[in-house]
């Protein structure tokens, strides 16, 4: 493909002339925007279906959550599950069969049976749940499979990834969709609301992030610490940014009428994995010789083209209580959602420069999609925002309507963490963000959210 060739093309021009070094990586960003500009953008096409069969990939602990979510959305089918351990495709196999539906086709032969999966001539979306590292590639061979691809966060890892994502989704006219939970959660929900009702005003600033001790996690010997720690010792940067970003993203109109313009990341020192493995193991086990480069706190600050400011945290090696940080102000107000959810509106709140419950708000501004689907969400898994997002995918496929989030959402915010750990190695270099959307950002396009 053209497009292909200009870009990687170029890239190896700059890599062998070390032209990226003269110019300034900064520059060079921009110039990659720029080589990616001439590109026109094929929409991905959704007939709409009378049922979703799915194929699962990566079934631990957050897959099996989206499997048992699925088998109770009506329109959904899992016609397929994979993961390398087979006990866990048997458990996945047993769950659907046991409400109601034919057993599933199990693929766990080895880490690469997702492919047997995706060439399958019976399956129209691919899901998977697997570690951060197979997201790309499972996402690619199902879309290059004529399959829909969703993932979990976050997408991608490098730029090239994202934008193997963004060509291939484009090419194949498959849709890639990250699954950001969080821009379902019920206060996101209504933030949103009140924002796109314009209670805040103009938007001028916002705050977000991931705040959350995973010391025990990351020194887990099985399930997520097998990874998560191996990360935390090999990358330095915001390593998950979209539970917080999401949310934000769509109160900011992103790829909507706005778009990340530059960013800078700092880290702080590194202490808390290594502090934990020495008190928890003791200074002689071999966890306490781990080495450990992310920082304890990351700090990012984003700037949009419309001119607002995001500062994005990513803080999980600390003792401290669970945070998504969330704050959105506007040139009339300004809403907080941790510790607790506070807002203060100027001319409405009715105490001036005094923050007032957001409940107060919740008959009024509640989302609607929560007033459809609170009921059948309950009990799901983070407080029921993951049901809603599943329901919100197959619905969307049967209707044959653009999913919530497309492609250029999942790499946008993908592009943070690789931003980020690019801008942290250069000493706090300001980074420009590459153009994914080749100009299309520049057009105002409502949400799916607040449409249906
Ligand atoms: N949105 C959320 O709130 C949320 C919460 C937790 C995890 N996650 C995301 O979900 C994903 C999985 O996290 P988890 O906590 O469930 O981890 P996990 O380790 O419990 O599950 C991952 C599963 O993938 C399987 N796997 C690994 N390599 C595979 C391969 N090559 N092919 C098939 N299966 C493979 C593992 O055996 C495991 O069962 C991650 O991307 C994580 O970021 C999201």
């Amino acid at each position: 493909m053209k497009r292909n060739f200009n870009r990687r093309d170029f890239i190896k021009t700059v890599a062998l002339t070390g032209a990226g070094v003269a110019m300034g990586d900064d520059v060079m960003s921009s110039i990659l925007t720029d080589r990616s500009s001439s590109v026109l953008h094929k929409a991905p096409i959704c007939n709409p279906m009378q049922k979703v069969r799915i194929g699962y990939v990566g079934v631990g602990l957050q897959g099996t959550s989206h499997v048992e979510n699925l088998l109770k959305v009506e329109g959904a089918e899992i016609v397929a599950v994979c993961d390398i351990v087979e006990g866990k495709v048997q458990r996945a196999q047993d769950m659907v069969e046991k409400a109601g539906f034919k057993r599933p086709e199990g693929y766990s032969k080895n880490e690469f049976d997702w492919k047997r999966l995706c060439e399958r001539n019976d399956i129209d979306l691919v899901y998977t749940a697997t570690p951060w590292q197979w997201h790309v590639p499972i996402c690619l061979t199902a879309m290059n499979n004529g399959k829909h691809a969703a993932t979990e966060v976050p997408a991608a890892l490098t730029m090239d990834d994202c934008w193997e994502l963004v060509e291939t989704s484009e090419k194949t006219g498959k849709y890639c969709i990250m699954m950001e939970n969080c821009n379902y959660d019920k206060v996101e929900m209504m933030i949103l609301n009140m924002v796109k009702k314009g209670l805040f005003g103009e938007m001028v600033h916002a705050e977000c992030g991931y705040l959350h001790d995973l010391r025990e996690v990351k020194h887990d010997m099985e399930g997520e610490g097998l990874w998560r720690r191996d990360f935390s010792m090999h990358h330095n940067g915001d390593l998950y940014p979209t539970h917080g970003l999401g949310p934000v993203m769509q109160c900011l109109d992103i790829n909507r009428g706005n778009y990340f313009d530059c960013m800078v990341s700092y880290g702080s020192k590194t202490r808390g994995l290594h502090e934990y493995a020495i008190e928890k193991f003791g200074s002689d086990s071999a966890q306490a010789h781990e080495k450990f480069i992310l920082s304890d706190v990351v700090t990012t600050m984003i700037r949009t083209m419309n001119g607002e400011t995001i500062l994005v945290t990513h803080d999980t090696s600390l003792p401290r209580p669970y945070s998504r940080n969330i704050l959105i102000q506007g040139t009339r107000g300004i809403v907080r959602k941790y510790p607790e959810p506070k807002i203060y509106i100027e001319g409405v709140s009715k105490t001036d420069d005094q923050w007032e419950p957001v409940n107060n708000y919740l008959k009024k501004y509640q989302h609607p999609i929560w007033e459809e689907l609170e009921t059948a969400s309950k009990g799901a898994g983070h407080g029921g925002m993951d049901y809603i997002e599943d329901y919100r995918l197959v619905n969307a496929l049967l209707k044959g309507v653009e999913p919530d989030m497309d492609v250029y959402d999942a790499v946008a915010m993908s592009a943070v963490r690789v931003l980020s750990e690019q801008s942290i190695a250069r000493q706090g270099k300001t980074l420009k963000f590459p153009d994914f959307t080749r100009g299309m950002w520049k057009k105002p396009r409502e949400l799916m959210v607040m449409k249906s």
